[in-house]
């Protein structure tokens, strides 16, 4: 078991992050140790280059990121945890996909489509082969397991037909080179909408501060943002078909299962017949006991910048030696001399 995911090193990462994607890391981190597997957990900082960016924000953004993960439990001594651009080995990888990845498979990446709207000229060359990094982000280490969200399934599905395309042309049939991987969506990663409207996600590119819950914000905060979540009048109900077309109170529910490793059913069968004004007060509790801890570490560590690039540098030596050997064969594979 290989699991190797990135996180985009944005600022001030959200309940969203760590409920849909840092505490699978943890999951997995703790898997693939009991299996005798590994875990690779990046910072994608250059990933970040495919958008204007400011750099002096990405630095800072890269080191709170990493104290954020170890906050929440991503452990360096059991995970490889290092940020993209210490480990050479994947701009190189993705020089050597970008000859097998075909044009016209980045034109369908929805992600692009998305973020280039009608402006596709306008755009970077970075943002158009994004998905290019991505496949060797993961195939470099050979991944078995790729936690990622809905949104990133088919940039994974694009890492294989690349894998898979290169495996044909530049290797014997009884000796591929790249292992396949499979995109990994754990039954349990929480899909976390935003406090103001239960139908678009929790996302740092909100404008409204109301609209998600920071990892580093106060109790207090915590307890404002949750009290003025929008929500309906109904009272809870005591089954999950009663949410339906309730996307807020399902939002609420699902936060709330999440964090307590219930089921939404179980949740509502303790809380239905409850209004807001009693669970809003349950959920905020909750939240600020999980919190609380991570913010006390986080803070901590962010104030340690020697101790961040040790962990940094420490990942990054260890990731630039699991990548040489794919990274050799794949120079070899295409022919190419080196020293
Ligand atoms: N594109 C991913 C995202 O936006 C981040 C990412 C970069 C990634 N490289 C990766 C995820 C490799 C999984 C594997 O969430």
């Amino acid at each position: 078991m290989r699991v190797v995911s990135g996180i985009q090193p944005t600022g001030k990462p959200h309940l969203g992050n760590y409920l849909g994607a840092i505490v699978n890391y943890v999951k997995l981190q703790d898997e693939a140790e009991a299996q005798g597997g590994e875990c690779f957990i990046f910072l994608a900082d250059l990933h970040a280059l495919s958008m204007t960016h400011d750099p002096a924000e990405l630095t800072r953004n890269t080191r709170e990121m990493v104290a954020t993960l170890v906050a929440c439990g991503v452990d360096p001594s059991k995970t490889v945890l290092f940020n993209q651009a210490q480990v050479p080995a994947h701009a190189e990888m993705q020089w050597l996909l970008n000859g097998t990845a075909r044009m016209g498979w980045l034109n369908r990446m929805t992600q692009w489509k998305d973020k280039a709207g009608k402006n596709r000229e306008g755009q970077s060359v970075a943002l158009f082969t994004y998905p290019v990094l991505q496949a060797a982000d993961v195939l470099l280490y050979q991944a078995t397991h790729v936690p990622v969200g809905e949104d990133q399934k088919q940039h994974l599905e694009l890492a294989r037909d690349i894998a898979q395309k290169f495996n044909n042309d530049f290797c014997d049939e009884d000796a591929p080179l790249f292992t396949l991987p499979e995109p990994f969506i754990p039954p349990s990663a929480a899909r976390i909408m935003s406090l103001r409207d239960g139908t678009s996600k929790m996302s740092k590119s909100d404008p409204s501060e109301m609209s998600r819950i920071s990892l580093t914000d106060d109790p207090d905060t915590v307890m404002k943002k949750v009290k003025k979540a929008k929500t309906d009048p109904e009272p809870l109900p005591s089954e999950e078909a009663g949410l339906e077309d309730r996307p807020e109170a399902r939002n609420l529910v699902g936060i709330y299962a999440a964090l307590t490793g219930k089921t939404p059913a179980k949740v509502l069968s303790e809380h239905g017949g409850q209004g807001f004004g009693a669970f809003k007060p349950a959920l905020g509790e909750v939240l600020v006991e999980t919190l609380t801890p991570i913010n006390a570490r986080f803070m901590e560590l962010k104030g340690d910048q020697e101790a961040l690039d040790a962990i940094l540098a420490r990942g990054a030596s260890r990731a630039r030696e699991r990548g040489i050997p794919t990274l050799d064969a794949a120079y070899k594979a295409l022919g190419l001399v080196r020293g």
